[in-house]
Parts: C-alpha cells; sequence; structure tokens
C-alpha cells in the first residue's frame, strides 16, 4: 500500500441499529469515511474518521461557484464466501472522476490513491454490506472545493471524501418517462459528460414539472434540435428491437455510464447485437411495433424497464413482461458476476 492513511474507529459501531430488511435508499451511512485535502498542490491528512459533519466556512468555495463532482459506486457480498466483498470496475469510477475534475478545473485523484482508500474504508466497514438480494454498499466519492474566499477563480484547496450506504432497489416497477424538449439538460462544449453537482441541481426543476404531469423520469434528448434521445436523469437509455439493440452514441451531452459499457460488452457476450448511434424520438414512434423493450441503467438503478414514454401529450405504451428477455438475461449475468457466481470473462471484478 503506496499512501498512509491514518485510522480513527468508531468506539461503538452503529450496525445494530441497522434492519437488513428494511434499508430503502441512501438515508443510512456506515461507521466510517475516508477524507483527504488538498493543500499546496498535493493530497494530505489522509483519513478514516467516524462518519459525522464537517465544519464548513459561509465562504466555502464550492457552494458559490459549484466546484464539487462526485462518483457512485457499490460493492456486493461474495456468495462464493459469505466474508469476500466485490468491487465492480472501480478504476471506471477513478477515472471518470478525473475526467470530471479536469473540465471543473479542480485537481485529479491519483487512482492508486483512490483505489487504496476505497478498499481500507470497505474493510473496516465489511459488515455493513448488505446480504440480501438486490442488496448492495452505495459508495459515494466526491470531492469539492474548500477555499475560504469569494471571487471566480478556480480554488486552491479542496477535500475528496468517501462515504458509503447499505441500499435496497431505487425503483421496483417499470418507469414512465417523459421525452423532454423544452429544458436542457447539458450543452455542446458544457460539462454534461460530466458527474459535477450542478448538472443534477439543474435537472431538478424540469424533473419536478414531469413528476407532476405523472412521469417518474426524463427522458433527456439533444440540446440542439430535441429529436435525438439521451438519457434519463442518472441512468443511460437503451432500445431492444427485434434484430438490433440501440444505445445512444456518447456525446459531450450525456454521461459516459460505467454499467451502460458493461451492458453492452455483457449483451455482444451473450449473442446480441448492440449499435450505439443517434437514436431520435420519430424512429421509436414510427419503430413502436417492432420495439420489444426499453430499459435503462446505471449504478444505482441498475436495469430498470421503463413503462413507456410521453411525447407531445401522447402516451407510447410499451412494456410487456414476456418480451423482456434481453434485458433479465443481461441482468443476470451481470448480478452473477458482481457476487462471483459465475466466472468473469471480463476481469470486471475485483475482491478484497
Ligand atoms: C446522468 C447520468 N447518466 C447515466 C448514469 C449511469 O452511470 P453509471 O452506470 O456509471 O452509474 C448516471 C449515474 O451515475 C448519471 O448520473
Amino acid at each position: 500500500m503506496k499512501f498512509e492513511i491514518k485510522v480513527e474507529k468508531v468506539k461503538e459501531s452503529r450496525i445494530s441499529q441497522f434492519d437488513p430488511k428494511n434499508i430503502g435508499f441512501g438515508k443510512i451511512f456506515t461507521d466510517h469515511m475516508f477524507v483527504a485535502d488538498y493543500k499546496n498542490g498535493e493530497w494530505t491528512d489522509l483519513r478514516i474518521i467516524p462518519y459525522g459533519p464537517f465544519s464548513l466556512s459561509p465562504a466555502t468555495s464550492s457552494i458559490h461557484y459549484g466546484q464539487a463532482i462526485f462518483e457512485g459506486m457499490k460493492a456486493f457480498a461474495s456468495v462464493e464466501n459469505n466474508i469476500d466483498i466485490t468491487l465492480f470496475r472501480p478504476s471506471e469510477n477513478a477515472k471518470r472522476l478525473n475526467r470530471s475534475a479536469v473540465r471543473m478545473a479542480m485537481p485529479e485523484i491519483p487512482e492508486e490513491l483512490f483505489l487504496q482508500s476505497l478498499d481500507s474504508l470497505l474493510k473496516l466497514d465489511r459488515a455493513w454490506v448488505p446480504r440480501t438480494e438486490g442488496g448492495a454498499l452505495y459508495i459515494r466519492p466526491y470531492m469539492f472545493a474548500t477555499d475560504d474566499f469569494i471571487g471566480v477563480k478556480p480554488s486552491e484547496n479542496y477535500r475528496f471524501a468517501i462515504f458509503c450506504c447499505p441500499v435496497g432497489p431505487y425503483y421496483n416497477k417499470a418507469l414512465r418517462v417523459k421525452v423532454e424538449e423544452d429544458f436542457s439538460r447539458a450543452a455542446p462544449g458544457g460539462v454534461g459528460f460530466t458527474k459535477c453537482a450542478g448538472n443534477y441541481g439543474a435537472a431538478l426543476y424540469p424533473t419536478a414539472l414531469a413528476q407532476k404531469e405523472g412521469y417518474d423520469q426524463i427522458l433527456w434528448t439533444d440540446p440542439i434540435e430535441h429529436k435525438f434521445v439521451e438519457e434519463t436523469g442518472t441512468t443511460n437509455f437503451f432500445a431492444v428491437f427485434e434484430n438490433e439493440i440501440v444505445t445512444p452514441s456518447l456525446t459531450q451531452s450525456l454521461l459516459a455510464g460505467i454499467t451502460r459499457d458493461s451492458v453492452i460488452s455483457g449483451l455482444q457476450h451473450l449473442g446480441y447485437t448492440v449499435t450505439e448511434r443517434p437514436l431520435s424520438v420519430q424512429e421509436l414512434i414510427d419503430r413502436k411495433s417492432e420495439i420489444k423493450e426499453l430499459f435503462i441503467t446505471g449504478t444505482a438503478a441498475t436495469l430498470v424497464n421503463l413503462d413507456g414514454f410521453g411525447f407531445r401529450g401522447t402516451y407510447h405504451g410499451i412494456f410487456e413482461e414476456s418480451k423482456t428477455q434481453a434485458s433479465k438475461t443481461v441482468k443476470q449475468f451481470l448480478d452473477d458476476l458482481k457476487v462471483c457466481r459465475i466466472s468473469d470473462p471480463f476481469k470486471w471484478v475485483e475482491i478484497l
């Protein structure tokens, strides 16, 4: 291990207060968190401490000027050996955090530091990884600017932290999405491909309007013509036609999901044809009778079917349980990989 991480353990674990049968999402936090501070051009004071609040100056620059980025990943309990904990493609999260950091004029985190801090934190809080089917430990690495200064410029100081929460399924039904034509999530040349906090803040108002109309989520379209489907609020999008599976190609305005990439490779491994290309709303409508299923993918959501999509006041229902074979097969494949139930042809799974 290359980096020295100081560890201050909790005096008493809170795990007995945690009911694994009633987990929910994002409300319970494990005993410890990892924290590091960026000062004078280097990451210093690497520490694992009891989970708890930070004390911040009212002038903390990230609160005013938005230098705040994050990642989302999961740890699983391996079924092979109840003691093993697995991580799924953690280096991809480290790389994406650094792509976000560069675009937001923030310092990168050495990938080894990212991985070592994860490893140390998870080894300490491993008892919190749910053993329940569909349960996982959600991991939130994030970085924010900490200069105590008013003025628009890149901060000189930053904090990188990781905390974890045991989670159950994020969605438990097929979702209704609204094709969004008025608002844009991201702009060409903007920050849509990053996980910067502002992308999510900007999506809240349009999403709330769609929810008032009875939708669960927005299906964002391209910001120039609003013709091409991009992604939903926190997931990528797939359309399964009779002879091909299509997912929108990556652009600067949508997030390169790690689940998206794993689903593409997984489907291809299982013998399906997957095409990454622009996919218009009109094509979805014109070829509606050929669509077997629509589904969305993300770390938190995993793979979830869409019930259908609303477009200009018309609802296009798609979901038929009997036609959801592609998403079910690839979801099972990835779920099995993550808990070492099957051998891993991609070397994606890291065992701690
Ligand atoms: C906007 C957006 N799109 C897609 C995804 C899916 O990405 P991943 O599969 O890496 O979780 C996420 C989640 O991080 C997201 O926030």
